[in-house]
């Protein structure tokens, strides 16, 4: 069986093959930073117009890659949503039209659970059950992973997630879009920081919920008092890091010792950061666990882990019922 996988929901514009016997046989990405970073984020409209225009093209380059055509293909996997609606609306348009014309299946897939399952790509020892930290630009959960379909949400942030605090904190510093990765590297560059640590929010909470937007308004605070100091963006850069990956480690300790879990599958965005894999490969290493990490380009968006997740989907005998082009802009991944 082989799969076409489309990722749309934001700004980057995602193909992908994935077959059965031979696994991900080509992916492709547009990336879409030029298109936004002269308005500092991204919007909207214009996303989906470059998604418009990149789709032919990309799906193109993507068989030419596979040596395979149209007509090799079994099914198309989409992302219906979360994300963007006018975004969601051109990938899942042009899947339910692909697959009305070549007379194969469709199957809308959810970008959290596509996320989800994207360490499996490499990882196929990877069994059910888990415990997964999605760290992404949207969402920061902690999730019981039961089987295929069966997640459990165990704790969620109650206002930005990680990758959010990550790009607005990078934003308020004067970096430009986009913030997080580049901010990442500003901590980089700083070996220790000589600031008070900052707050490690909702430690102490009892529960596993988490709250990142007081360590963004706590960073703006620490720069507009010494602004006039050049090495400071650094050494800011690097205090918010630490106070994230430290909140993320120790919430993650606490649900796998609540789950008895001995698996943490990282997934999303934020999972493309250095400091967070190796403290939670420290973590597992102490609690004598395994950890599973998709490849840092299938941690952020990309059209591999949808044609996947369509796979697992459709062997269990899951597809689209009609032709309708439906898309979610909210879509808690254990819903239907
Ligand atoms: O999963 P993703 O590509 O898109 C969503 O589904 O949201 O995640 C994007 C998020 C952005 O907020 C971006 O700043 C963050 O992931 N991100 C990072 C790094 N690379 C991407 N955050 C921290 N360190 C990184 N290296
Ligand atoms: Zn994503």
């Amino acid at each position: 069986m082989l799969v076409l996988g489309i990722e749309t929901s934001c700004d980057e514009t995602g193909v992908a093959l994935y077959d059965k016997c031979e696994g991900l046989l080509a992916h492709t990405l547009h990336s879409q930073i030029p298109t936004h970073s002269k308005y500092g984020g991204v919007v909207p409209e214009l996303a989906s117009r470059d998604h418009i225009r990149f789709l032919i093209p990309i799906l193109n380059e993507t068989l030419k890659q596979a040596n395979r055509q149209t007509k090799d293909l079994n099914a198309i996997a989409y992302t219906a949503g979360p994300g963007l609606i006018g975004a969601l609306l051109t990938g899942a348009t042009f899947a339910k039209s692909l697959s009305f014309a070549l007379r194969i299946p469709s199957i809308a897939i959810n970008h959290l659970e596509a996320h989800l399952l994207a360490a499996k790509l490499d990882c196929k020892n990877l069994d059910f059950p888990f415990l997964v930290l999605l760290v992404s630009g949207g969402h920061t959960q902690l999730i019981k992973a039961i089987s295929l379909n069966n997640y459990e949400i165990l704790g969620e942030t109650v206002d930005d997630a990680a990758g959010e605090a990550f790009d607005k904190t990078a934003k308020l510093l004067g970096i430009k879009y986009p913030g997080g990765p580049l901010l990442a590297k500003l901590a980089d560059n700083c070996d220790k920081s000589s600031l008070a640590p900052f707050p490690r929010p909702m430690l102490k909470s009892g529960n596993l919920d988490f709250s990142f937007s007081g360590l963004k308004t706590h960073a703006l605070t620490v720069w507009q008092k010494n602004k006039h100091d050049e090495n400071m963006r650094n050494q800011i850069a690097k205090s918010f890091q630490d106070a994230v990956v430290d909140t993320l480690t120790q919430k993650c300790k606490k649900a796998l010792n609540i789950t008895g879990f001995k698996k943490l599958v990282i997934a999303g965005g934020v999972g493309a950061n250095l400091n967070l894999r190796n403290s939670l490969k420290n973590l597992m290493h102490d609690l004598h666990g395994e950890i599973f990490f998709p490849k840092i380009e299938f941690c952020t968006d990309n059209g591999a882990m949808v044609a996947y997740t369509g796979f697992l989907k459709l062997e269990q005998g899951l597809k689209d019922s009609n032709y309708q082009i439906n898309v979610k802009a909210r879509w808690p991944f254990n819903e239907n």
